[in-house]
């Protein structure tokens, strides 16, 4: 079983598109008309379906409830001029997908299914990709545990689903951050770098403390000291001190995020220097005190790229200077312009559907 014609595929007999605002959209709110669902049991995965997007039954004592065995992908899909819809590279995504099943216990998606069922989706519902400037298809793969029984053991059922969902962007307006002082987004050993809802949850308390007094995004550091700069939670994050631009390392603790790692490649590619190494909380304030801390921005497939108003330590605010040219602004043009095809791709990194 390897080929389109193996995939079932039920049609939605009605469309949802024409009532859907394209202009207004909150971010992954609305999705498409249909869905791609794969189950495995039996030790194998059984046949792909494309079906109209719907709820569907699961047991309550499914694993994914109890134990959060649970996986997700964030990719996106363009139209060109042409009308022609392009990934940007998918490969990445599901290398990471697999990745992280494996970090879970959960057992690897087949090529196939990930990618040839996710072009077979999406050319379904073409006509919900637009070309409009700001405008994507916001792609989320997933996976759940779905075996029943409350027994603390891996689950030997499992969900793969994708839905899409038409987005514009991620944030609405400026982002002001505070460098987390006692919690944590991760730890060594755990699962920081893989996908998993968990490490989502995990932030959502602090995130919320943070929102409360005026923050919307924390920027992690590490556990075991908190004095390195790590990642935002929905991005990875990019430090700009005099010209050079400064990202942590990925680990066990950061997620290897697919645009982190075309910034980084967009960047030198325009001559900007780039340092990829533990960048330390008092290396940024002394750099903010000083002057010489030009630009934040975080970048993740949500959120593209995302500049930082300035951010909060120990109590003391520091805001950063507005800028006539930022690299954040002139990397986001170049690398949208490579996703939507307005510019040429010479990395090969978009992927026609
Ligand atoms: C993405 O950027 O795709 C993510 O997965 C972040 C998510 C929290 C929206």
């Amino acid at each position: 079983m390897n080929t389109i014609s193996d995939i079932k595929i039920t049609q939605s007999l009605t469309s949802k598109i024409n009532e859907v605002d394209f202009e207004n959209l909150t971010f992954g709110s609305i999705f498409t008309d249909h869905m791609l669902i794969c189950d495995f049991k039996n030790g194998a995965w059984q046949q792909p379906e494309i079906k109209p997007y719907e709820p569907f039954l699961i047991d309550p004592s499914a694993k994914v409830f109890h134990y959060g065995q649970a996986i997700f992908e964030g990719m996106k899909a363009y139209k060109d001029a042409a009308n022609d819809v392009w990934l940007f590279r998918p490969d990445q995504n599901f290398e990471r997908f697999n990745k992280s099943a494996t970090r879970l216990a959960m057992p690897e998606v087949p090529e196939f299914v990930f990618i040839d069922g996710l072009k077979t989706l999406i050319n379904l519902d073409k006509a919900w990709v637009k070309h409009e400037n700001g405008s994507s298809l916001y792609i989320r793969p997933f996976m759940i545990a779905t075996g029943s029984g409350v027994i603390a053991q891996p689950s030997t059922q499992y969900r793969f689903m994708i839905i899409l969902s038409p987005a514009k962007s991620y944030y609405s307006g400026e982002v002001k951050v505070i460098i987390a002082e006692h919690y944590s987004r991760a730890a060594n050993g755990g699962i920081g770098a893989a996908k998993a809802a968990g490490n989502y949850s995990a932030q959502f308390y602090p995130t919320k403390l943070a929102n409360d007094e005026g923050f919307q995004q924390i920027i992690w550091t590490d556990d075991a000291t908190h004095t390195k700069l790590e990642e935002a939670g929905t991005m990875n994050v990019f430090f700009r001190i005099n010209d050079t631009l400064l990202t942590a390392p990925t680990s066990e603790r950061i997620l290897d995020g697919v645009t982190r790692k075309s910034v980084i490649d967009l960047a030198k590619r325009e001559n900007i220097e780039v340092e990829v190494r533990s960048v330390l909380v008092e290396e940024l304030v002394h750099a903010a005190k000083e002057g010489s801390l030009k630009e934040i921005f975080g970048a993740g497939t949500a959120a593209v790229i995302n500049p930082i108003a300035g951010f909060s330590y120990q109590g003391t605010y520091y805001e950063l200077p507005k800028l006539e040219t930022s690299f954040a602004q002139d990397i986001k043009t170049k690398l949208t312009a490579i996703q939507t095809k307005d510019a040429e791709d010479t990395f090969g990194w978009t992927v026609k559907v």
